[in-house]
């Protein structure tokens, strides 16, 4: 039998809003004034998947370009219908990207990308090129799943092919345009795995096995570019609270009869810190990433998960 998700919700846009559980489960003693790495400023940096105001893609743009990155904001030209997952657009991209040069005086440009597609990726490089000249920071964030959750052998093929390629072939194809315009300078690309990469998740095995994909080509390309110095990490957030949390919790909600903030009661039981991450504090680990404060640092896979996840 299908797993229980599939045969009661069929995938449909959702309004996704954060709900005040959420909001108050989310940590109340993060303050202002997280270091600051000066030896970022002046630095180009790419950001994949930076396109919606609450994820986490934003959330580095912001924190890099806090330390005065020039950041390149790169997401889908266009949302996709009847995805509740792929909302951003140009539009939206531009504006955050215009917004984040006024605030922090550095250099922006607003990219169109699809990290599915060769064309768009070569795209992109071309015309980052064209702005930044260089690259030092490149944070392979993008990232999403499509269908529902369903067990290995239930799981809808079409689903699985584009869920891998979004997460592990995405980044394969972004690094390959882009390190040539690191190569001379060194730099720091950061991955965005999961600790779905780790510790198997239930019924979300495309996920998880392309973020384990993301940790080993992580490590194959640490020690194929640290000649050039050139340092390749990875994160692993837990769960953070961002819409493809959210997605997430209410499709649970639908499943189990109970709201999301009931679900999201739930989860924040099994979390030693006792809630959710924020996308500023995946943002702070790859900002330290990014920085020569993480110099003697490649090949790792940082847990950002509340202690939810302690392997290494
Ligand atoms: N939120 C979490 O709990 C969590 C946990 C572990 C890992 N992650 C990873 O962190 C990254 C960011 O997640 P998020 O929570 O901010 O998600 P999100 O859905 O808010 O943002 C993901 C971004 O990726 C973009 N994207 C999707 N497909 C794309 C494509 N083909 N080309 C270009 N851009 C594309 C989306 O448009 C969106 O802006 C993802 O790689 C995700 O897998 C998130």
């Amino acid at each position: 039998m299908p797993h229980f998700f599939v045969l009661t919700i069929v995938r449909y846009p959702i309004y996704i809003q954060l709900s005040n559980v959420v909001r108050a489960s989310l940590s109340p003693q993060i303050e202002k004034g997280t270091p600051v790495y000066k030896d970022l400023k002046g630095k180009n940096a790419l950001i994949t998947g930076a396109g919606k105001k609450a994820g986490i893609g934003y959330a580095i743009a912001r924190k890099l370009a806090d330390c005065g990155v020039n950041v390149a904001l790169a997401d889908l030209a266009k949302a996709q219908e009847n995805d509740p997952l792929l909302t951003s657009d140009k539009a939206q991209l531009k504006r955050l990207a215009k917004a984040l040069g006024e605030t922090c005086k550095v250099r922006t440009v607003a990219l169109d990308l699809d990290v599915t597609n060769p064309e768009s990726v070569q795209n992109m490089a071309n015309e980052l090129t064209e702005a930044f000249g260089n690259i030092h920071i490149l944070c392979n964030n993008a990232g999403t799943v499509f269908g529902v959750p369903n067990t290995i052998h239930g799981y809808d093929d079409d689903a699985w092919m584009k869920t891998i390629d979004v997460n592990l072939h995405g980044v394969f194809r972004v690094s390959k345009a882009i390190i040539p315009l690191m190569q001379e300078n060194g730099g720091s690309i950061i991955n965005a795995a999961s600790q779905a990469a780790k510790k198997p998740p239930l019924f979300n095995g495309a996920y998880a096995a392309a973020k384990a994909g993301v940790l080993m080509m992580t490590k194959v390309m640490a020690m194929e570019l640290a000649g050039n110095n050139i340092r390749v990490n990875a994160v692993c957030p837990g769960v953070i609270m961002t819409d493809f949390t959210q997605w997430r919790f209410d499709l649970e909600a639908q499943f189990f009869n109970a709201t999301a903030d009931e679900r999201i009661a739930e989860k924040c039981k099994e979390i030693p810190l006792g809630r959710l991450g924020t996308a500023d504090e995946v943002a702070n680990t790859v900002a330290f990433l990014a920085s020569s404060e993480s110099s003697y640092m490649t090949g790792q896979a940082l847990n950002i998960t509340g202690g939810q996840t302690m392997e290494l």
